[in-house]
């Protein structure tokens, strides 16, 4: 399929997990992709195994210098960034009497001035530009309902929710479509440290929060990554122009909104 022929996207995150898969079926799609991680072994270990298609940029979401220069050297390598998935995130759950200022930092600091300043510094390319663009970030059934040991993580997730609202309506005059995806629980390695915390704080066995959580999805199941990508491509797609600011739950019908 041919549905991103010719256009070029930067994904943060985008060396394992939800990224990768997004990724590898942009440049199955026909696009060419710039893989951005803080771990840029792994980035250049992805980027070479899906191909020419994709080259590995370093970026730390919690330096602005850093992301500016990852903006800067993808518009170098590939000319262009027509499409932003602003997906890179950290996990944290800790009882609200326990969350740490400096846990919470840096959370925000990552999650949402990340993604946040990430979508500043590709905005004023798009607009320089003047072709418009699509940037789709990454939220979560977290962002939708607050959870008890997980205050910090779903208000960053709730934050990116409303940045996307917010974003969508002041940068559609330059054509440039902002939305994001609200995927569900989604298994990798993401899932492995959560199911950690619980393991920790619900005192439950390696695995058991993992199977609870896959059981009570109403379709029967944890979500894989790809099966995010249909979103992610249909969203970057000529398709998705009239769409503009909206939040689309991907998670087997886990939240309904
Ligand atoms: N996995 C799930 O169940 C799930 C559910 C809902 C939403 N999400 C969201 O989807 C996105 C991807 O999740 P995932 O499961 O693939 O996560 P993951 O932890 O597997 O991958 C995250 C990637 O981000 C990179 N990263 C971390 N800190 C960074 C930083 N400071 N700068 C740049 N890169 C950094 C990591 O190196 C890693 O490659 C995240 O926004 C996450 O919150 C995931």
């Amino acid at each position: 399929m041919t549905r991103l022929a010719g256009k070029t996207a930067l994904i943060t995150g985008a060396a394992r997990g939800i990224g990768l898969a997004f990724a590898r079926a942009y440049v199955a799609e026909g696009a060419r992709v710039a893989i951005a991680d803080i771990d840029i072994e792994r980035a250049h270990a992805s980027a070479a195994e899906i191909g020419d298609a994709a080259i590995a940029v370093k970026m730390d979401l919690s330096d602005q210098s850093s992301i500016e220069a990852a903006v800067a050297e993808t518009v170098g390598a590939l000319g262009k960034i027509d499409i932003l998935i602003n997906n890179a995130a950290i996990f944290t759950a800790a009882p609200i009497v326990d969350i740490t200022r400096a846990d919470y930092e840096r959370v925000f600091q990552i999650n949402v001035a990340g993604a946040l300043f990430t979508l500043q510094a590709v905005a004023k390319h798009m607009i320089a530009r003047g072709q418009g663009g699509r940037i789709i970030n990454m939220a979560s059934q977290a962002g939708r309902r607050g959870e008890a040991l997980v205050g910090v993580y779903c208000a960053s997730k709730a934050a990116i929710i409303s940045l996307t609202q917010s974003a969508g309506l002041n940068l559609i005059e330059h054509g440039i479509n902002v939305n994001s995806i609200a995927p569900g629980v989604v298994d990798g390695e993401h899932w492995d440290g959560v199911d950690a915390f619980f393991a920790k704080y619900e005192n439950k066995a390696p695995g058991q929060k993992k199977r609870e959580v896959g059981e009570a999805v109403p379709f029967g199941r944890m979500g894989t990554a790809e099966d995010l990508t249909g979103m992610a491509i249909f969203l970057a797609s000529a398709e998705a122009e009239y769409i503009v600011a909206q939040t689309y739950n991907v998670d087997g019908g886990n939240w309904m909104s």
